[in-house]
């Protein structure tokens, strides 16, 4: 039995440049379209939407295929998508003037296609072109960058329900030439659109990248904007072994940039974590380094008997001090400012986090924090440390090698560290019953009680 009425495949295959494909024909939009379309109706349960490879039929694209009655489409627009939707997926009638029937054709179209691409593929290796992998990845920071500068702008505001670039040149105070090429350029990403003059959002970008969206993502990716500057310095941080200082760094809106940052990704992860570590016999956490206050809050919620203490530095207190207000839970959480590497810690918590701390600081100085953090633990109190953990050979996951090398461009001594190097210290500090256990998302949480 066929678990879906309908299975669509859609060919989102990318090509170089220049190349017949589907996604450069459009097929991107109407994948987007048919999922709006098919949530709006009502038909996920029937309707099972995902994207395929090439189907040798590149030049006939957009490209889909609906089973189980294998119904092929090609020349697919947006604009068809509805009429799709409510003929074939509704009442069952596939929209004839799109079907592409001609079986021998399409045998043939495809394996000519499948010898084209061997053969090109043959010639590329003998001639010793760069393979499109490696070139995407030292061009890689060119798309990055162009968001990046879009959202430090706030292009994505500025173009609204939809304006001109002379317009968006003038809401941002920048140049109507370059400020065009930019647009361009956007359009280009799939980040906007463009008809005639007017440039206007994409849903995604209305969505998640401008200010009048509940879901703007804008204000803690510009923390993301504010590294990429260290990131160019990455090249001196490895000849010199340690970050290159920066004019721009830490000024009052680099640390709330940061913080929006933190809150973004803490917010989410916090559910979790207080699931992992539960509330049972924890009264008076420490959490050092809170930042937006996100995992106290959300243990003050889980409990109203949890007494929570941010310890952050000076500049950063304020901030947290915002996040517990509207959280309302100011009575659950205090706030102290001072430095964890040599402030006192205070004594008799059950519980002291580290979230996204460690990678901060030297194996030297987490070994020296541990051992503090074991004195300002009550009998049978925990200590938990959430961060990206690489595997023991320190060349994975990618995201947190990558971020190793965040922490070298960012820090005097930070890195990455590994589940046995935590093991380590821990143990040395003198925990024991030290456990791991793996989060949804990047991080995983060590945890590890006094002994
Ligand atoms: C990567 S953020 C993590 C914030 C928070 N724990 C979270 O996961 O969202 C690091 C935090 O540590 C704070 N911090 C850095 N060095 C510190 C120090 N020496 N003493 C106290 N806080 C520090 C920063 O201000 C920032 O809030
Ligand atoms: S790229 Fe879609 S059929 Fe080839």
């Amino acid at each position: 039995m066929e678990p879906f009425r309908f299975h669509l495949f859609v060919c989102t295959q990318q090509k170089p440049e220049g190349v017949a494909s589907c996604p450069a024909s459009g097929s991107l939009a109407v994948l987007d379209n048919l999922d709006h379309e098919i949530q709006a109706r009502g038909l996920d349960a029937d309707v099972q939407l995902t994207t395929c490879g090439c189907l040798g039929l590149c030049d006939e694209g957009p490209v889909m295929v609906v089973y189980p009655a294998g119904v092929w489409y090609r020349h697919v627009q947006p604009s068809d998508v509805r009429e799709i939707v409510d003929a074939h997926l509704r009442e069952g009638q596939p929209v004839g003037r799109l079907v592409w029937n001609d079986a021998p054709a399409m045998k043939a179209m495809s394996a000519e296609h499948r010898e084209k691409f061997r053969e090109a593929m043959a010639a590329r290796d003998k001639a010793g072109m760069l393979p499109d992998r490696l070139d995407q990845m030292i061009r890689g920071y060119m798309p990055s960058r162009c968001l990046l500068t879009a959202l430090e702008l706030d292009v994505f505001t500025a173009v609204g329900d939809g304006a001109t670039a002379e317009q968006i040149g003038a809401r941002i105070h920048a140049n109507a030439r370059a400020v065009a090429m930019l647009l361009n350029a956007l359009v280009a990403l799939g980040l906007l659109a463009k008809n005639g003059d007017e440039y206007r959002n994409t849903r995604e970008s209305a969505r998640f990248f401008s200010q009048a969206s509940k879901d703007n993502h804008r204000n803690g990716l510009l923390h993301i904007a504010n590294i990429w500057h260290r990131w160019s310095t990455l090249t001196d941080a490895v000849r010199g072994g340690s970050r290159i200082p920066l004019d721009r760094d830490n000024s009052p809106e680099w640390t709330r940039d940061f913080i929006t940052a933190m809150q973004r990704n803490a917010k989410d992860r916090a559910p979790h974590v207080v699931k992992a570590l539960g509330t049972a016999g924890v009264r008076r956490i420490l959490d050092l380094g809170g930042g937006s206050g996100a995992y106290s809050i959300a243990f003050a919620k889980a409990s109203p008997e949890v007494r929570c203490e941010i310890l952050d530095l000076p500049e950063v207190i304020p901030l947290a001090a915002e996040y517990v207000a509207n959280a309302g839970v100011s009575a659950q959480v205090r706030l102290r400012a001072g430095d964890m590497l040599t402030s006192d810690l205070g004594s008799g918590f059950d519980l002291v986090m580290l979230n996204a701390i460690c990678h901060m600081f030297s194996e030297e100085q987490n070994r020296g924090l541990f051992r503090r953090i074991r004195q300002a633990l009550a009998p049978r109190g925990r200590l938990a440390v959430q961060d990206f953990i690489l595997n023991p050979d320190k060349t994975g996951p990618l995201h947190a090698a990558l971020f190793s090398l965040n922490m070298l461009v960012a820090t005097d001594g930070g890195a990455t560290y590994t589940e046995p190097e935590y093991t380590r210290w821990m143990k040395a500090a003198g925990f024991s019953e030290i456990s791991r256990v793996n989060l949804p998302g990047p991080s995983g949480l060590i945890v590890a009680r006094v002994e």
